[in-house]
């Protein structure tokens, strides 16, 4: 019988690591330099944990923090954790401008999936582009896969105002410009806007994709607004590591969750929190990976008419971290529950009626 015969019903990674022929010993010796042991390949889910750390992404830069609750997670649940990096897309610095490499980064976590011995895999974005450039590969590889956001930054403060990221920048700018602040203020400013891990806590792109994840149901509840700093996010890693190794189990792949009904949820809460208009490609883009048919007049007709009831900066008012002690995404997907599709299917294993039922 050939090795393609004795895998065949195995777990992917069985492929790699199961039997005992020369390859085996090739892939499962080298990853023994790992510390692993030998019960590492016996057949457990093994589990991608797909990191986008980089301290050129500072939103992204204390996920070498948050992969370790991820990874307790998958070894209380029986798995075998292998981290891995991708292309990191951060904001902040990379010119001409990260959208620019999106696409790449997608292709960098496709092929980092599927060439490599995973059932599943936990996606870790933040900073704006990483989110959808993890969907993308990962849902063109159709593997089961969960999202981990990795929170926003706490509300910015100076001198007793709240700064919001980004938004504040271009006010300041044109007031030291205008003579109305001192350079000497301005560089204080500086450094109140972002006083703490995490990613704009304003509702920018990033937190769109992160609340767009929740949406679409890749995510546990309650992922898109608890700041970065929180324990309850380094919590939510953890259960969603232990989560994955159940979809393994469970064969929860992807292409069952990014249905057209969760793009459609998706579009509607986007309208709900005033979100990015980047959502719209990045959610063009991710269900073109998955062959879900969806365009531009989606986004007419169900976003139309939806109220926007989240009050956040750049257009409203308040920021992320105040999102959260509001109650966060589920507070507001509850509030337009009669627009949503509620049997929409999540990564937690219950639909999204249930799910918010619990919220
Ligand atoms: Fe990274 Fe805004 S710069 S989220």
């Amino acid at each position: 019988m050939s090795d393609d015969d004795k895998n065949a019903g195995k777990r992917r990674s069985q492929a790699w690591f199961g039997g005992t022929d020369k390859d085996a010993f090739l892939h499962r010796s080298w990853a023994k330099n790992n510390g692993l042991p030998d019960d590492a390949f016996d057949g457990r889910p093994v589990i991608g944990i797909c990191n986008t750390f980089s301290e050129l992404t500072p939103c992204n830069a204390h996920f070498r923090e948050l992969v370790e609750h991820i990874k307790r997670g998958v070894i209380e649940a029986g798995g075998t954790p292998f981290e891995f990096p991708v292309f990191s897309c951060g904001e902040t610095m990379l010119r001409p401008t990260a959208m620019l490499f999106r696409n790449l980064a997608s292709m960098d976590v496709e092929e980092a999936i599927r060439g490599n011995p995973l059932d599943g895999v936990i996606l870790m974005g933040g900073c704006d582009k990483t989110t959808p450039s993890l969907l993308m590969g990962a849902a063109s590889c159709d593997i089961p896969a969960a999202v981990v956001s990795g929170g926003p930054m706490l509300n910015g403060r100076f001198r007793g105002r709240t700064l919001g990221s980004g938004t504040d920048v271009w006010k300041f700018s044109e007031e030291v410009r205008s003579g109305r602040m001192s350079e000497e203020d301005f560089m204080a400013a500086e450094s109140g806007m972002s006083r703490s891990p995490g990613h704009c806590m304003t509702m920018g792109t990033a937190s769109t994709m992160a609340s767009m994840s929740e949406a679409l149901g890749v995510t546990l509840a309650g992922n898109a607004a608890y700041p970065a700093v929180d324990a309850r996010r380094n919590r939510l890693a953890r259960l969603t590591g232990r989560r994955i190794v159940s979809m393994v189990e469970e064969d929860l792949r992807l292409s069952r969750v990014l249905t057209r009904e969760a793009f459609e949820n998706a579009i509607r809460v986007n309208g709900a929190i005033g979100g990015s208009t980047n959502a719209v490609i990045h959610l063009l883009a991710i269900a073109g990976r998955i062959g879900v048919d969806l365009d531009l007049t989606d986004w007419d007709r169900f976003g139309r008419d939806v109220p926007c009831l989240v009050n956040l900066m750049p257009s409203g008012e308040y920021l992320m971290e105040d999102f959260c002690y509001a109650g966060g995404l589920p507070a507001v997907m509850g509030k337009i529950r009669d627009l949503l599709h509620e049997d929409a299917f999540t990564i937690s294993g219950r639909t999204m009626g249930e799910q918010l039922n619990a919220a």
